[in-house]
């Protein structure tokens, strides 16, 4: 990600970044809902969306992997790019498929099924990826739940329903089913407003982990939150960024007067 002033390079294949955001504009009906939004994204890194309720930071995430597609009303102009390719070119179903395996979401609110904890890994498993054994299957699983640091507390009740772990843990389990998938980015909406402080201090410390092998977008209400993880950040205002830049350009040395006034609390 650079600063406001970048020049993009359109034709150039680009290894550093993830997702480049090129003149995005968005529409609800005919309600702009994102202004002019040029972002590029570094791959293995922690960006993250600032700003007041309302300013755009969620429509811009859904926008990333085509989540807002099927809003009545929905209209994009401008390009969005998922390792140099389009998405927005996306025609065929199958190929729309490919790009959300990549580009996987979490939420604020753990999304899992009302079923056990082996049966919300498994599922995704049997449907994206096909050929392994069943043994190669459990494996898997072990893997990732491992990977998201909660196989320990769980190991003895995958078979258990997954809705009666705690928020976090439900909130790290959400995680392990993402990354089974094999994604490349990483989409988190909110994913710690839900959660008490020590839950959310161990997805900071994952997300810190994860972004060793993935590149990440967080949206998050917590400036503390952004400033402990985020490398890079941008913060929005009505359906704009107003500033983007390193943790350091926004959190120590903000330039514009909208951010200083939303980081001291002014709104
Ligand atoms: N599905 C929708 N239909 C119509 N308007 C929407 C929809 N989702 C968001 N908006 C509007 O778009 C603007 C940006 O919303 P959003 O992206 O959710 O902001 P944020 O995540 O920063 O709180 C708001 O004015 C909101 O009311
Ligand atoms: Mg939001």
């Amino acid at each position: 990600m650079q600063n406001n002033s970048a020049v993009k390079v359109d034709d150039q294949i680009n290894e550093e970044y993830g997702v480049n955001v090129y003149n995005l504009n968005v529409w609800y009906k005919n309600i702009q809902a994102l202004k002019d939004i040029n972002i590029d994204i570094k791959k293995n890194s922690i960006t993250a969306f600032i700003g007041p309720s309302g300013c755009g930071k969620t429509t811009l995430l859904r926008c990333l992997n085509r989540m807002n597609d099927n809003i009545k009303g929905f209209r994009l102009e401008g390009r969005v790019l998922i390792n140099d390719r389009d998405i927005y070119k996306i025609n065929k179903l199958s190929e729309l498929i490919e790009l959300r395996k990549k580009v996987g979401m979490v939420f604020q609110q753990p999304n899992l099924f009302p079923m056990s904890i082996f049966r919300n890994m498994k599922l995704p498993i049997r449907e994206n990826l096909t050929g392994l054994s069943g043994k190669e299957i459990n494996d898997l699983i072990e893997k990732k739940l491992k990977d998201v640091h909660i196989y320990d507390e769980i190991k003895d009740r995958l078979d258990k329903s997954a809705l009666r772990l705690s928020g976090g843990q439900q909130q790290r389990l959400c995680i392990a089913r993402t990354i089974t998938i094999g994604p490349e980015v990483i989409l988190f909406d909110e994913p710690c407003s839900a959660l008490d402080p020590i839950s959310t201090m161990k997805i900071e410390d994952l997300l810190t982990d994860l972004k060793e092998r993935y590149t990440i977008v967080i949206v998050t209400h917590n400036l503390e939150q952004a400033r402990r993880i985020a490398d890079y950040a941008a913060f929005f205002y009505q359906g704009q960024i107003v500033e983007q830049g390193t943790n350091e350009d926004i959190f120590i040395n903000p330039k514009e007067d909208r951010t200083i006034r939303y980081l001291s609390g002014k709104f």
